[in-house]
């Protein structure tokens, strides 16, 4: 059965990369789902999509040059009614939020625009300290990051992104060490998951908002749906 992932969680409903979307997400009936991370200032895993604070945040200027104290300061609700005060969590904030509940959380490390130094061991340490090496899968569009997390940890589960349509993807994926394929929708084909599932990796495919793609994902036998609408997705899966 294909798997719901709450795109930045239930982000159609409720400001991108904050608590209330994930709660949102798990509320709708997702299984899981995805979020970005950047580096502070101080080097705390901060959830946020870009590397600037302008769109998602009241704040201005680079994510890396603020510490956590200063971002804890910004209102993250995006100019959405009803979210006033939402603020930007901390990887280990999620973390809290899913302790109890048997949710995957795929945490994408947006790591390509820029260079954090350390970020992979921030991230490890994090899943480490609120256990949760085995509902994790860490995702990334630097593939020498996701080389670099495969020298760093055997338990953690690997994604590797893509925008484009790739030759043998299941064949490259094997000899980076990752364990799944997370190709963008125009690039997911059925052919790559029969090749994915021989080869033992998963396919998890973004962003997919449509019924008629997500049925289209699920005839294909996708193992995920990383979507904004998770509710729509629900309902179209069962
Ligand atoms: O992880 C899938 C997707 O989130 C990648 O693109 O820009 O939405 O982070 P983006
Ligand atoms: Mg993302």
């Amino acid at each position: 059965m294909t798997k719901v992932w709450a795109h930045r969680g239930a982000s159609a409903d409720a400001p991108e990369n904050t608590l209330p979307a994930f709660e949102l997400a798990l509320e709708q009936g997702a299984d899981g789902f995805e979020l970005d991370v950047q580096l502070t200032r101080d080097d705390e895993v901060v959830v946020i999509h870009d590397e600037t604070l302008e769109r998602c945040t009241d704040g201005h200027g680079w994510v890396a040059d603020h510490s956590l104290d200063d971002l804890r300061k910004l209102d993250a609700s995006a100019g959405r009614d009803g979210f006033g005060g939402t603020r930007i969590p901390t990887l280990g904030d999620v973390f809290g939020l899913v302790q109890g509940t048997e949710a995957v959380i795929n945490v994408e490390l947006k790591n390509s625009k820029m260079a954090y130094k350390g970020l992979e061991e921030r991230v490890l340490a994090v899943i480490a300290e609120y256990e949760m090496t085995h509902r994790v899968v860490l995702s990334s569009f630097n593939h020498d990051s996701l080389r670099y997390l495969r020298s760093l940890t055997g338990g953690v589960r690997l994604g590797a992104l893509y925008d484009q349509p790739l030759w043998k993807p299941w064949a490259y994926a094997r000899r980076l060490g990752v364990h799944a394929l997370h190709p963008s929708l125009s690039s997911a084909r059925r052919r790559v998951v029969r090749h994915a599932h021989d080869e033992g990796l998963d396919v998890n495919v973004w962003t997919v908002n449509e019924a008629s793609d997500i049925m289209r994902m699920v005839e294909i036998n996708a193992d995920a749906v990383v979507t904004n609408h998770p509710a729509l997705a629900r309902e179209v899966i069962g």
